[in-house]
């Protein structure tokens, strides 16, 4: 049986790993995968989570299942942090793998609801959102995002694809921090976009991988409350990996919200969808979330902790956006400094990307995605003067 399967296609992302572990120099550079690091290059665990799982380790007084959604005070904590109060009534939810479990779980909830739902994905996006609706058989489609010569959105482009969006559609937006271009909607974006949509009658799909990693904890959910106030149906695939740094515990949420006369119904549904692609889902690290959101000095240390995250990245980004117009004397990499989250897509080709890998050591995305937090204060000038000599 097994002889007769393929080789599968590589992960782009994941590959990078790999060639970047066997790549025997000194001063190579990372800019790959999506993972916070120090200056160091440390990806450390943060306090509040290292107190918690003290914390667990000797209060904890059994492993035994939880619940096929998880525990609902890790719904209830995600939920609020998400979203803030009142909307309890309307959001059924379930602790899942990861933000790619609740990805994935969500993909499924809308196969099972609606087969003949396109799903709609900006272009670029994350490549593992459409490779898992192609192996899942749905139907898919596109919309223009980026602006690749001004590393802005092409809001003209975007408006004019979804308003092809048809009924029952769903639509997934990065609710902040679009990966991989670093580039987000504004506010009065957001809304005309959300206006269209509701007259499309179209499902808002949120991916929140990064929330607490753009404009603040707060600021990085607007969107998403703005559309779960606004849609009277909303699905919300949220992740903890990188604002709680807790990448390997797999610990993400699927967020639901519809009527509270259909919420018992949507809830079944996302319980058996549990069940049949894993039961359970991992509880670590959601109970350490758990804790955090639900202890006063814990939060705080948690969130003072995850803002310096944040404005760790935004002076590295300032510093690359300064250094590259020493190094290309112009301004056409500007708009580091202006993007949010992790990444920036800076507009180099596929042979600029592997010029700077074979001849510098520098490690992006083919796409030209580099991860800001792969940078330090000695390699932010390094980097500048090669991608200069690459491009300039
Ligand atoms: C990324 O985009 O680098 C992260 O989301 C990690 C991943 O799984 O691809």
């Amino acid at each position: 049986m097994l002889e007769t399967l393929n080789p599968q296609p590589q992960d782009k992302i994941l590959q990078l790993i790999a060639m970047y572990r066997d790549d025997p120099r000194q001063n190579k550079i990372d800019l790959g995968v999506g993972v916070y690091k120090d200056a160091s290059g440390l990806t450390p665990v943060m306090r509040a989570v290292k107190a918690a799982e003290k914390k667990l380790w000797e209060t904890e007084q059994t492993k035994t299942y939880t619940g096929l959604a998880g525990e609902p005070a890790y719904s209830a904590a995600m939920i609020g942090m998400i979203l803030g109060d009142g909307f309890e009534a309307r959001a059924a939810a379930v602790a899942t793998p990861g933000g790619t479990g609740a990805i994935r779980q969500a993909l499924e909830l809308i196969r099972l609801a609606n087969p003949a739902a396109s799903v709609w994905l900006s272009n670029p996006t994350w490549p593992n959102h459409p490779s898992i609706i192609k192996y899942l058989g749905m139907p898919m489609a596109e919309y223009r995002y980026f602006d690749a010569a001004g590393g802005g959105i092409d809001f003209a482009g975007l408006m004019a694809d979804l308003a092809h969006v048809q009924a029952g559609d769903a639509v997934l937006l990065h609710g902040c921090c679009h990966n991989p271009t670093g580039a987000n909607l504004n506010a009065d974006e957001w809304d005309t976009v959300a206006k269209l949509l509701l007259a499309r009658g179209a499902v808002p799909f949120v991916d929140l991988a990064y929330q607490g990693f753009g404009d603040g904890l707060q600021e990085d959910a607007a969107a998403t409350r703005m559309i779960a106030g606004l849609f009277p149906e909303v699905l919300i695939a949220a992740s903890c990996s990188k604002n709680f740094g807790i990448y390997r515990e797999r610990t993400g949420v699927l967020i639901a919200l519809t009527s509270p006369e259909r919420k018992a119904v949507v809830q079944g549904n996302l319980n058996f969808l549990n069940r049949q692609n894993f039961s359970f889902p991992p509880d670590h690290g959601a109970r350490l979330v758990t804790m955090i959101l639900g202890d006063e000095a814990l939060r705080a240390d948690w969130m003072a902790e995850l803002e310096e995250v944040r404005l760790n990245m935004l002076s590295l980004r300032q510093s690359l956006a300064d250094a590259l117009r020493l190094a290309t004397n112009s301004d056409r990499f500007d708009f580091v400094a202006r993007h949010r989250g992790m990444f920036s897509r800076l507009g180099l080709t596929e042979a600029q990307v592997n010029q700077l890998r074979e001849e510098h050591g520098i490690y992006m995305v083919g796409d030209s995605r580099i991860n800001i937090a792969g940078l330090n204060a000695r390699t932010v000038p390094i980097l500048a003067a090669a991608i200069a000599s690459v491009a300039g």
